[in-house]
């Protein structure tokens, strides 16, 4: 949505540019106009405004795919016109997708069964409330069983989630206990966790990469925790692991590393195919350790694209194309193709976080990184603070975010730089000059001003 702010300083109209060799008259900006115009005119104009964008290949932002092959490429556009749910009249489509399902579960460990639950999504966040309501409908049916009050149930997380998880909460009318952040763990404690489940919570959060710091939460501890807790006192609470960003590389990297369907409390997990799935924004996936973990009766069947389909899904109609693109990306990098993307990156990330130790002016937050995230924070004596270093690096095209961290951390200030597989040792080279010349830079300006400062302090007393 545009702000009013926004909106007021925008001009209202577009003004004929090119020598009005496209078209005459000023067009409407927020109203349809009235006439159409040639093609190749809508298409300059819009091309031309978003020349305005970042680059996508230096956003080091995002955790979302920004390059993929000329072949994927073609898939999506030969798909680009197929509706996804129409799986009557595309059912290689809907094949396709019960093939991802299939070869993931097997990724994250899923037992041997003869069909394994899950489904395709927009993103992470479709996943996650999708995996979130199954598992509010078994709490509610356990419950109910046992002739037990349903109607307060929470979900228990910490503060380390991504904000999808507050969504669920209020949307679906579930209460969030939410674990603070300490200062210098900004990980999920399984202590804290242990204190904060009751025979209300129908599902612990877990995540497999947290967006703040690309950590990892002690995910087979948590498990350990829930099966003492079950044994003791008989509550059966099932993990969710939100994998959005460590699904597709801690399989490939650190295969012995238990956070998945190995362990017994694991029931649920989302992936997003197009973060370290590789494929362009529009995928995600959702998968449920088996049948029983998706309540029948969420599952709705209709009969209106001829023949009955069933689905599982917040929205009805989506694109195919990045499904496709999913499944191209597997057959064409196979296991060890994602094995070797995922080192390369790692290795540029241990790279950059080398070179910028040698700087004087950071700390880098996480250290021993599994996954390719580097999180840095400026020094207290820097002369500059994260945001001044993050707009610099913004001129010269970079987009490396700065933000603060959660409450009880929130006096944690730190850059983040999501190393992505375009991202080469030579970008990072030339990244590291980057932060080098604007970090000298800044500190320079720093001490001019504290000096004429200081002069003009000076030269009031001697007046
Ligand atoms: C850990 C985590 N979970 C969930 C999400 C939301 O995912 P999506 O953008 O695919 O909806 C993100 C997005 O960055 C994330 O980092």
């Amino acid at each position: 949505m545009l702000s009013k702010k926004r909106r007021d300083i925008e001009a209202q109209l577009v003004y004929p540019t090119y020598g009005e060799r496209f078209f005459t008259k000023p067009i409407p900006k927020f109203d349809i106009p009235e006439n159409g115009m040639d093609p190749k005119a809508a298409y300059q104009i819009i091309h031309d405004e978003l020349n305005i964008d970042g680059n996508p290949s230096l956003n080091l932002a995002s955790f979302v795919t920004t390059w993929m092959e000329d072949e994927a490429k073609q898939l999506i556009i030969e798909n680009l016109n197929k509706n996804f749910v129409d799986q009557d009249e595309y059912p290689q489509t809907g094949l396709i997708q019960e093939r991802v399902v299939n070869m993931l579960a097997r990724l994250c460990n899923a037992q041997d069964q003869d069909e394994y639950v899950g489904t395709a999504t927009i993103g992470s966040s479709e996943a996650i409330m999708l995996g979130l309501l199954a598992h509010k409908w078994t709490f509610r049916k356990r419950k109910e069983k046992m002739g037990k009050d349903f109607s307060k149930p929470n979900i228990v997380v910490g503060a380390d989630v991504h904000v999808v998880w507050e969504k669920f909460a209020k949307y679906f009318d579930v209460e969030m206990r939410m674990i603070p952040m300490k200062r210098n763990d900004y990980t999920l404690d399984v202590d804290d966790v242990r204190s904060a489940i009751d025979e209300n919570t129908m599902c612990v959060g877990a995540v497999l990469g947290t967006t703040f710091t690309g950590q990892l939460d002690p995910i087979e501890d948590i498990n350990n925790m829930l099966l003492e807790v079950k044994n003791e006192k008989g509550w059966d609470i099932p993990i969710h692991v939100d994998a959005a960003s460590g699904g597709f590389i801690v399989p490939f990297l650190y295969p012995n590393l238990k956070w998945d369907f190995r362990l017994s409390q694991v029931r649920s997990i989302n992936i997003s195919g197009h973060k370290y799935g590789l494929v362009y924004p529009g995928v995600g996936w959702l998968l449920f350790k088996d049948k029983t973990d998706l309540p029948e009766d969420l599952i709705f069947y209709v009969n209106y694209l001829g023949g009955e389909e069933a689905t599982y899904t917040l929205n009805f109609s989506r694109g195919s194309s990045m499904i496709i693109a999913q499944y191209y990306n597997l057959l064409r990098l196979g296991r060890n193709g994602y094995k070797r993307i995922m080192k390369n990156a790692i290795s540029n990330a241990k790279y950059l976080i080398s070179e910028i130790k040698k700087l004087d002016y950071f700390e880098i937050v996480n250290d021993s990184i599994k996954l390719p995230v580097v999180t840095l924070s400026v020094l207290e004596n820097a002369g500059f603070d994260v945001y001044e270093l993050s707009a610099k690096l913004r001129q010269r095209g970079w987009i490396v975010p700065a933000y603060n961290l959660p409450k009880n951390a929130e006096d944690t200030h730190i850059l983040r730089i999501v190393v992505k597989e375009n991202f080469s040792r030579d970008m990072a080279d030339i990244l590291l000059h980057d932060i080098k010349l604007f970090a000298d830079e800044l500190r320079k300006n720093e001490r001019t001003r504290v000096a004429t400062t200081d002069k003009n302090e000076t030269h009031k007393h001697i007046c």
